[in-house]
Formats: C-alpha cells, sequence, structure tokens
C-alpha cells in the first residue's frame, strides 16, 4: 500500500544483477508505483531497455536521452518527476560518479539534480566492494539522502564466495517501502512472536499445530518497515523471517517449545514497548521426553500430558505499562471467545480470527475482529496479512501514546 501511485526512479546499472532489477521493477509496478527506469549504457549491454519498457510500460531512458538535440525529456525533468530513487544494481562506477559528482551520463545526471531519497543497493564482487575506493566513495554520499542497503554474503558469478551479491528481490522491495513509508515507529522496540511450538516425545516425534508463523512474520516485516527495531522469537516453520533492512533492526531468536518460547519472548520485552504474541504456542507437553526414538513396540497407546505456561498470562503482571496484544484461532463464537481471552489475559487489543474458512494457517490473507479493551470492536475484512499487520500497529502505536 505504502508505493502506490508513488513515482519511483528506477537506475540499473551495468552488472550481471540486471536481470533480477526486471523483477523488482515487476514487484514495485503490482505494488501501484509508477515506475520510471534509467539505464546506465553498461546495463544496457546485459538487458536490453526493452525489457524494462514492456514492464513499466513506459519508455526506458539511456544515455541516449541526455545527448538528444530535439528536445528530449531532461535530467531535471526526470529528476522533478521522482520521489524517490532506487538504484539497483548500483556499481563500482556509478557510486564513484555520484561521489564525486559526476553529470556524464543519464542516471548520474538525474540523481544528482534530485533531492529525493535514494535506496542505493551495490551489487559487485567481494574485492571490489570491499576495496578502499568503493568504502571511501560511500562515505561521501550524504547520509540525510542516500539509504545503502549492503549487498548479501553469499556466491558470487565469479565462482567466488562471500559479500557483493545482490539481496534478495523480496528485501529490496522491503527496504524501498521502507524509504517510502512514514517512520512513524522510529524510536519504538516491537517483541513479536509467531510461528508453532513443538514440544517432543523422543527424538523422532512431536505435538505441534499447523500454524506457519506467516501472520507474525508480516507483523515483524510491517514494523520494521515503519521504523521500529523488532525482536522477532519464531517457532519452527519453512518460512524465513524477515531480512534486515537499511532502517529499523530484526532479532530473531528461534525457539523450539513453549518453556523456549516463554524464556525469549520475557527476555525480548524486558527491552521492548510492545509484545504481540501471534504464536500458536502448545498448551501442553508429553509428560515423558525419552532420549531414545521409541519403537513401534514401545510406542504408548495413551499419551500422558502436563501444561505448558501460558505465556500471555505469565508475562502480563511484570510487563504493566506496556501494549500487550494476543490473537485468537477459532472456529467456533470468534467474538465472544476473543473477548473472553483479552479480558483473562489482561491484553490491551486482539485480533480474533475463524480459521475454519480457508484462511488462517499459512493462508495469504486473513480476517477477523479487533477487540479493544475498552469495547471496541473493529471488523477486519479479508486483505493481506501484511496490511492486518499494518492496522495492528496502528492501533499499538494509538494506545502506546496513550500509556
Ligand atoms: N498463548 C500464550 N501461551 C500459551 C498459549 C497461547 O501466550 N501457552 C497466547 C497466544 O499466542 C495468543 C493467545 O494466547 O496470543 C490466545 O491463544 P489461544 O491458543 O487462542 O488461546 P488459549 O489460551 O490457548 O485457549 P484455548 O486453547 O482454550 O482456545
Amino acid at each position: 500500500m505504502v508505493l502506490k501511485d508513488k513515482r519511483i526512479l528506477l537506475g540499473v546499472c551495468g552488472g550481471i544483477a540486471v536481470y533480477k532489477s526486471t523483477m523488482l521493477a515487476r514487484a514495485m509496478i503490482k505494488a501501484g508505483a509508477l515506475v520510471q527506469v534509467v539505464m546506465t549504457d553498461a546495463a544496457t549491454k546485459f538487458v536490453g531497455p526493452l525489457t524494462f519498457e514492456a514492464l513499466t510500460e513506459r519508455a526506458c531512458l539511456t544515455d541516449e536521452n541526455l545527448f538528444h538535440t530535439g528536445g528530449g525529456v531532461s535530467h531535471v525533468e526526470v529528476a522533478r518527476n521522482a520521489d524517490l530513487i532506487v538504484i539497483a544494481p548500483a556499481t563500482a562506477t556509478t557510486i564513484a560518479r555520484l561521489a564525486g559528482g559526476f553529470a556524464d551520463n543519464m542516471l548520474s545526471a538525474s540523481v544528482l539534480a534530485s533531492k529525493a531519497p535514494i535506496l542505493l543497493v551495490p551489487a559487485m564482487h567481494t574485492a571490489m566492494w570491499e576495496s578502499v575506493p568503493v568504502q571511501r566513495n560511500l562515505t561521501l554520499l550524504n547520509p540525510q539522502q542516500y539509504r545503502i542497503l549492503p549487498p548479501a554474503a553469499g556466491d558470487l558469478a565469479s565462482g567466488d564466495v562471500g559479500p557483493g551479491r545482490f539481496p534478495e528481490v523480496e528485501d529490496i522491495f522491503d527496504a524501498v517501502c521502507a524509504v517510502a513509508s512514514p517512520q512513524d515507529l522510529a524510536g519504538w522496540r516491537i517483541a513479536v512472536t509467531a510461528g508453532p511450538t513443538r514440544e517432543p516425545m523422543d527424538p523422532v516425534r512431536f505435538i505441534s499445530n499447523p500454524s506457519t508463523g506467516k501472520m507474525g512474520i508480516e507483523i515483524a516485516r510491517a514494523a520494521q518497515i515503519r521504523g521500529a527495531v523488532v525482536d522477532l522469537v519464531l517457532g519452527p516453520t519453512h518460512l524465513n523471517p524477515p531480512s534486515e533492512l537499511a532502517t529499523g533492526s530484526m532479532n530473531v531468536r528461534k525457539v523450539l517449545t513453549t518453556k523456549d518460547m516463554l524464556d525469549s519472548t520475557k527476555a525480548a520485552l524486558a527491552g521492548a514497548d510492545a509484545l504481540i504474541m501471534a504464536a500458536a504456542p502448545s498448551d501442553d507437553r508429553p509428560a515423558q521426553v525419552h532420549e531414545h526414538k521409541l519403537h513401534k513396540a514401545d510406542l504408548p497407546k495413551t499419551l500422558q500430558m502436563e501444561a505448558n505456561p501460558d505465556i500471555l498470562k505469565t508475562l502480563r503482571p511484570d510487563f504493566d505499562k506496556k501494549v500487550i496484544v494476543g490473537f485468537a484461532a477459532e472456529t467456533t463464537s470468534v467474538v465472544e471467545s476473543g473477548q473472553q481471552k483479552l479480558v483473562d489475559k489482561g491484553l490491551d487489543l486482539l485480533f480474533a480470527n475463524p480459521v475454519d474458512n480457508g484462511q488462517g494457517f499459512g493462508a495469504a490473507a486473513n480476517q477477523g475482529y479487533l477487540l479493544s479493551k475498552d469495547g471496541a470492536l473493529v471488523v477486519v475484512e479479508s486483505q493481506s496479512k501484511f496490511d492486518v499487520a499494518n492496522l495492528i500497529l496502528d492501533q499499538v502505536l494509538k494506545i502506546g501514546k496513550r500509556k
């Protein structure tokens, strides 16, 4: 939502990662942005401007435009029409041009003529990235205008391994959102829990539930985009936690059992302003955990269980001044059960959602009811979990300001 109608100048420089910036252009267009691509001469050797033109449905600008004599688009006009600039991939040469103020191609001329915020996404060989001139040039860029998303570490096109890789397109997309988004959670530290827990009965068997952690991960993602420092306590899931962006911060603590989750959540909450408890911790655990695998013949026919601690109930009394949010995934009496849990667990806010309608666990969208301590009830229509996350964060911000 944050990129809707945003005018984005996507600067593309010459490197093997150019083919991935076509996907970035597409992701930004899908999010409602108006994307103007400007390619350097070197970039056009990797991917033709036509590819970007087809994706963005507008002319892709190259050096031809800068040196056009018949009243073509000027770099000043391009600069004026950009709400934000993303340079991805940014090569050593373009970084040097910008650091030195050289306006000798369409991209650097347009960028130097703009006061818009810039997200720089360098990608190059490790030795180039770590070289003295590149690192020095980065320090010359105005930190008020430039955010630098550091390259990822891993396999490089050259066959070497190290920092220099173009980050995942989803991570660049989130960093663009962060640059475009109001930083209304800057200065906030938010603890979020996500995913199921696993309660082992022996080394190869456990009790768990179908939670994937998607809702909590989207909350963590949205909070970081809005400038918060996030502590994500994550149960076992196949989903990746959000990466750390050029703004905000993401600390991930992986846990297995409900007891582990309690310990990590307590530690995270101690330094936080709010806790959003989106995880689905197991309420019970097998009373006996066997050290070695039980063979079929030895498996008990009934499983003796004992209660796990209720994390919210345990932590609430010690953290009275903080904003505490719970979830309730229900199949019957959604609002009534939600209201009961809100009171029982002493929460400020609770999102109650039905999980027998194809939404809920693992789904991309969510719907339900946002219940507040003061009795307010907001019906949340079906929408992406990211959008639901932002609605919850809006409320957390409001409640936090009142506390
Ligand atoms: N929760 C918790 N500790 C637990 C179990 C749940 O803190 N051991 C939290 C969940 O993260 C959620 C809220 O409590 O935010 C409600 O969870 P839910 O499973 O719906 O409720 P329960 O208290 O477990 O009650 P029931 O299983 O009877 O519905």
